[in-house]
């Protein structure tokens, strides 16, 4: 029993040896490597990011006699990853964009100090281990870049505990069936650093796009195919426009700044990254794989609040709806504004798959109206500033069903 239990035991951490990828040395679970040119802190900054790396954080005591451990005794000081906008510990913040240093720093007495220079180095002299800032462009230091750990696999691109392969451009389907028949998916991005990992792949390029594995869940809301957490985003919300897919913008002539993400139409082909963990074997014939296509435009089915203006739709429009569907949609606008619904197209089961539209937020609000059958556009307006609508068919027939805007409208203009 117990031998069972230890060769098991064995085979979990043969199977979880965290491993560093170019040349990074694993120091207290991070991967850290010396670089011992002196250049300033750009340039350092730079030579890190070729590498998808940040220059070294440092978050506790440990870390911080790590970064001495791998500096060695050749140099008196080393850039790290730390970047002060004010004489205060609450007002540097770290480049992998996790926060500030108030949770641990090690600055010598008087530092940080701004008149001097906003850029942090490590004391490996005199006051070793101890933190100074300095003039980021006119001084120049060897310097410390930080990886994540990863497990070892023969793949091009390790990050992180995770494989990703580009593939040459294809629509948003056809690129997840091919992640998914490598046992992957469509890359999902958690940090700024796995962002600015799949960015750095990129440096060479001139210029394009990278499909990557989000897609519109509501109005104003995206997830990932992957099914993981929605927990980091860049999207430049200002480059967000009608499409339900998402790249990622790199190179240096885009309208959109390197590295940001923006929507793109999910039938048009982009170049796109697949991610899967590392260290697992795919099966040699995986199961074949059906990926429901992304409607071209969201029907807004059951999603939360939607502000107007918008377009709302019953599920699958323009194609068919399915029988025995249930939607609800609750529709707003700001203050003392009315909604102005205009359907631009209504094709039910006559007297038996219907829309009804309520005045006002709930299900027992005032019924504006029951309606089914071909009907030719028509608009309604809410005394009030929100509208319930639900669609429902059943179980036999089916048709186009609507569509329908709805915006912002004043009585009293
Ligand atoms: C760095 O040096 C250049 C040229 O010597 C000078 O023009 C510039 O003002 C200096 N920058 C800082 C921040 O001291
Ligand atoms: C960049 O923006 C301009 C003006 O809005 C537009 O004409 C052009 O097509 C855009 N280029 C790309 C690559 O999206
Ligand atoms: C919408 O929500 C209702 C109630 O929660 C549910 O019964 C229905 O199946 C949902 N419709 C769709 C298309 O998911
Ligand atoms: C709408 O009409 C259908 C049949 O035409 C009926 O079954 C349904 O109860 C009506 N809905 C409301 C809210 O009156």
């Amino acid at each position: 029993m117990l031998v069972i239990f230890l060769l098991a035991l064995l085979q979990y951490s043969l199977a979880a040896t965290p491993i560093c990828t170019n040349g990074f040395q694993l120091v207290n679970d991070k991967c850290l490597r010396y670089f011992g040119t002196s250049t300033n802190h750009q340039t350092a900054e730079r030579t890190c990011m070729n590498y998808g790396a940040t220059l070294v954080t440092i978050r506790n005591a440990i870390d911080n006699r790590g970064v001495q451990t791998v500096s060695g005794t050749s140099t008196n000081s080393i850039w790290m990853g730390l970047y002060c906008f004010g004489n205060d510990v609450t007002r540097c913040l770290w480049d992998d964009a996790s926060g500030d240093s108030s949770a641990y720093s090690n600055f010598m007495a008087g530092y940080p100090q701004v008149q001097t220079g906003k850029c942090v180095f490590y004391s490996l002299s005199s006051s070793i281990g101890k933190w100074g800032s300095s003039d980021c462009e006119n001084t120049t230091r060897p310097f410390v870049c930080e990886l994540p750990t990863s497990y070892q696999d023969d793949c091009g691109n390790n990050y992180n505990g995770f494989c990703y392969t580009h593939y040459s451009p294809s629509p948003f389907v056809s690129a997840q069936e091919t992640c998914e028949q490598q046992c992957g998916n469509l890359v999902s991005i958690h940090s700024a650093n796995e962002n600015r990992y799949l960015n750095s792949l990129f440096l060479q390029s001139q210029s394009g796009s990278l499909l990557i594995g989000a897609t519109r869940s509501s109005r104003n809301s995206f997830s990932w195919f992957d099914g993981s957490l929605w927990s980091y985003s860049n999207l430049d919300t200002s480059a967000v426009s009608s499409g339900n897919c998402v790249a990622m913008s790199f190179g240096t002539s885009n309208n959109v700044s390197s590295g940001a993400w923006y929507t793109v139409d999910c039938s048009t082909p982009f170049g796109f990254m697949c991610k899967r963990p590392a260290g697992v074997q795919c099966p040699a014939n995986p199961p074949q794989v059906t990926v429901t296509p992304v409607p071209s435009n969201p029907s807004y089915c059951n999603s939360s609040l939607l502000m107007a203006p918008g377009t709302i739709t019953s599920p699958n429009y323009p194609r068919y709806y399915d029988n025995s569907q249930y939607c609800m949609y609750q529709l707003a606008t700001l203050g003392a504004y009315n909604i102005l619904l205009k359907f631009t197209f209504f094709s039910t089961e006559k007297s038996f798959d219907y829309v009804t539209v309520r005045d006002g937020d709930s299900s027992i609000s005032r019924l504006i109206g029951n309606y089914s059958g071909p009907i030719s556009p028509f608009s309604l307006v809410s005394s009030g500033n929100a509208m319930l609508l639900t669609f429902k068919s059943d179980r036999t027939n089916t048709f186009p069903g609507f569509s329908a805007s709805f915006s912002a409208y004043s009585y009293h203009q």
